[in-house]
């Protein structure tokens, strides 16, 4: 029986330490402890034996369970080891490896130039105001000092809402320049962007709906040398340094006097090209000096404050900016035309 238990004990440690996993090992277990394991079939044999060896063959059954056991927590151990190496090593992560890039929007390119707008004014002290695009003809026109057979109100021009023609879609954000000396009051220091509407035929430099920046400056002793300078500035800011200007009479029935702004055509400087249509000039903005009526219907004393006023599109200033030809790419969203800026 010694020799026996020898062999289970030889048997059982060469192929304990060639187990390779976890499975292996319990089925091992079950081969030589288990209830119908080979030991167990050894000891169940133990009755036939002499007193005198029952101890001894006893003691040595508990060794080669005990050495068994201990084998296979060993190599339970080794393989439990080898599995946690090769799983890391599965799921190793190269950081090294460049990502997959997701795809990102950006910001439409007329928004940028928006911004760019925004900060130029923001750092000359300027607050940004909003109006409503749904507008009281009463804020759009009246106020404003528009007389009652203006043409700006006929219906052939503007988008009314209701059969009185009372309400509409603004056609200018000058109506915010009412808004702001009423909540605000005066001084003031604003410019204010947004959607203007107008009955036009969509084509290259045309759209029923476009974007304006309205401007309103207003405190003791402006003059028109505030709104010259204040312009010159902010052209010079975003079309360049040496960029040249010239203020042109004109009229609004909102501002007096009033005048356009033009900037020297910055492609042919000045000769006359296509971009400027031969003139040498580009028309950029309306402005002028607040009528007294104006700050008169905000309750504003014409006496003691006096201010300028300016609007201009941004669609012109953005298509002028990146050199778009065609108004209708900056509304289209075609992502071609988009991804471009
Ligand atoms: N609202 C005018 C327009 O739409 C522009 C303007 C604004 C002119 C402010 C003078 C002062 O043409």
């Amino acid at each position: 029986m010694k020799e026996q238990l020898e062999i289970i004990r030889k048997g059982a440690l060469e192929a304990i330490s060639g187990a390779q996993g976890a499975a292996d090992l319990e089925s091992l277990r079950v081969k030589y402890l288990g209830k119908k394991g080979e030991l167990t079939a050894v000891l169940k044999q133990m009755g036939g034996l002499s007193a005198e060896l029952r101890p001894v063959i006893g003691q040595l059954a508990n060794e080669v369970r005990a050495s068994v056991e201990k084998a296979i927590e060993a190599q339970s151990a080794i393989v439990s080891e080898r599995a946690l190496a090769a799983r890391l090593e599965a799921e190793t992560v190269d950081v090294t490896v460049p990502g997959k890039k997701i795809p990102l929007g950006h910001k439409h390119p007329m928004y940028a130039v928006l911004d760019e707008i925004k900060e130029i004014f923001i750092g000359m002290g300027f607050e940004i105001f909003d109006g409503p695009e749904v507008e009281q003809a009463e804020y759009n026109f009246t106020k404003l000092n528009a007389p009652e057979d203006h043409p700006s109100r006929d219906w052939t021009d503007t988008f009314y809402l209701t059969k009185d023609s009372t309400v509409l879609l603004r056609s200018q954000t000058s109506p915010v320049q009412i808004r702001a000396m009423e909540t605000h009051g005066v001084p003031i220091r604003m410019i204010s962007p947004g959607r203007v509407y107008r009955k036009d035929e969509v084509d290259a430099t045309h759209s029923p709906m476009f974007h304006q920046i309205e401007g309103l400056v207003v405190d003791k002793g402006i003059t028109m040398a505030d709104l010259k300078g204040t312009l010159n500035t902010i052209i010079r800011e975003i079309y360049g340094s040496n960029t040249q200007t010239r203020f042109r009479p004109h009229h609004f029935p909102f501002t007096e006097p009033s005048c356009e702004m033009d900037i020297q055509c910055h492609k042919c400087g000045g000769a006359g090209c296509p971009t400027c249509k031969g003139e040498g000039w580009i028309e950029l903005l309306g402005a002028g000096m607040v009528h007294p009526k104006v700050l008169r219907n905000c309750g504003v004393d014409p006496e003691e404050y006096s201010g300028f006023a300016f609007g201009f599109g941004l669609e012109r200033l953005a298509l002028g900016q990146y050199k778009i030809s065609d108004m209708r790419l900056i509304f289209e969203n075609d992502v071609r035309f988009l991804e471009q800026f």
